[in-house]
């Protein structure tokens, strides 16, 4: 367990973006290997199922049994579309791969669509990510003219076309259904499931949706071998995956990590320790989304079932660390706003709720809250929970309940203690306290 070097040997690669500089160091290969020795797409799925890859877009969904639910004789066309939204607050692992090793993806989804017999990729990428955007562009370029990509790849029979679509800046196009309703023209919505996308999604047609970091992983199962993948990794959670550690931390970066390795090694080890010796106070793990430790747990395996078992959840690897002077008040405010914003307005529980909650939570910030409203946060959020459309509800409503429930104590201390306008937080009947 521990760091290993499966996709940053690319990033350490000077000039890996550059499809001479990938092709040096085994780029292509495996995509190579598998047009020439004409593997079906059953072969492809089997060996993604033997490696225990699992999304690492934030559901943990197996990778090769989604690819599996792909309809094999469906009629064309059938889509691969790859989610690179990546709009999480503290998640920024896509970009770097699509910075740094571009082409590693597009050998990942080049295989993933011949995997399922989709002939029209997409890549989603976030508005805001213009450099990512042309540098995958450039990276496109390079490999449709080395027949990579396009028409008759290599010189084979199967043709693979890839469009790279920028999105607008909306969080909620990161899910799935929503970034299909978006690819599609029309207002970023979620939709109901069933149908899954792998049936119908994009245009009413079957399509697979993957995250960036999923598919950069597929050259890599097949490089090093299916079996040796999982043995990476733990038991159902194969490989490693990029973790992105933000917040107080000495050195906040991006770490790959073998699925099983401690988070005390991630945060002390890798990522030196919390920042001028303070202590810690809490740790997000995957993305702002999900419940909030404390330090008591952080021994925690870092694989998507001990987080789970642990009432958390890996979700996109970026790893938020707060130190002992961390106002835990206003990092949950900023949360509850944050999915307030981005709520898409479809369902009443998500639309009402997360507005109340960020109306309360302001109120508690500043100072003028009571007991009952937090009673009240606790009750909205598990009102929010698994009565929507989407998981967005779930996503905002998961951190109120793990901040008020672990950290109550420090929410209780503020409903005393008035804001004041510099941004200080007074004293207990200080004078001059103010809304
Ligand atoms: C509100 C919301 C936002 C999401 N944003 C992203 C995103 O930016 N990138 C991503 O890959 N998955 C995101 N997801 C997860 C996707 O819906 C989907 O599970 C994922 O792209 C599947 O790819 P994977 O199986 O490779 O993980 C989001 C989900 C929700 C509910
Ligand atoms: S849960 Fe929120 S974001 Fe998701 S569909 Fe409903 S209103 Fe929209």
């Amino acid at each position: 367990m521990g760091q290993v070097k499966l996709i940053t040997k690319y990033f350490e690669t000077p000039g890996c973006e550059k499809l001479p500089v990938f092709e040096s160091v085994g780029g292509y290969s495996r995509l190579r290997r598998i047009v020439e020795e004409e593997w079906t797409g059953e072969k492809i799925i089997a060996t993604l199922k033997a490696s225990s890859l699992r999304g690492l877009g934030g559901a943990g969904f197996p990778t090769g049994m989604k690819w599996g639910f792909v309809p094999k004789d469906a009629e064309p066309p059938k889509y691969l579309v790859v989610n690179a939204d990546e709009s999480e607050p503290g998640t920024f692992k896509d970009r770097h791969i699509i910075m740094r090793a571009p082409h590693l993806l597009i050998e990942g989804l080049t295989i993933a669509a011949l995997a399922v017999g989709a002939h029209e990729v997409f890549v989603y990428i976030r508005g805001e990510y213009w450099e990512p955007y042309r540098v995958l562009k450039n990276a496109l370029d390079e490999a449709r003219k080395a027949g990579y990509v396009g028409d008759r790849i290599m010189g084979s029979g199967r043709s693979v076309h890839v469009t790279v679509h920028r999105g607008a800046g909306a969080y909620i196009c990161g899910e799935e259904t929503a970034l299909l309703t978006s690819l599609e023209g029309y207002k970023g919505w979620p939709k109901l499931k069933p149908p899954f996308p792998a049936v119908k999604g994009l245009f009413r047609r079957p399509t697979l949706v993957n995250n960036v970091e999923t598919l950069s992983y597929v050259p890599v199962v097949l490089d090093i071998g299916p079996e040796e993948f999982a043995k990476v990794g733990i038991e159902r959670n194969g490989g490693a995956r990029l973790f992105g550690v933000s917040g107080h931390v000495n050195r906040p970066g991006i770490y790959e990590c073998a699925l099983g390795t401690p988070m005390r090694e991630v945060i002390y080890d890798l990522a030196g320790g919390i920042r001028g010796g303070k202590k810690l106070k809490a740790v997000i793990p995957g993305g702002s989304s999900c419940p909030v430790l404390t330090p008591a747990e952080i021994d925690v395996s870092l694989d998507f079932d001990s987080l789970a078992k642990l009432g958390s959840m890996l979700g996109s690897g970026g790893m938020i660390v707060m130190d002992e002077d961390t106002d835990l008040v206003k990092v949950l405010y900023r949360i509850c706003k944050f999915y307030s914003n981005e709520s898409c307005g479809q369902c009443t529980p998500c639309r009402e709720g997360t507005g109340w909650m960020t109306r309360i939570m302001e109120r508690v910030y500043r100072g003028n809250g009571t007991s009952q409203d937090l009673d009240n946060l606790v009750d909205i959020a598990e009102m929010i929970g698994g009565n929507t459309i989407c998981p967005l509800g779930d996503a905002a409503s998961l951190p109120v309940m793990s901040f008020i429930r672990k950290f109550r104590p420090e929410f209780e201390a503020r409903l005393s203690r008035k804001y004041v306008p510099s941004g200080e937080i007074a004293s207990p009947g200080a004078e001059g306290a103010t809304r």
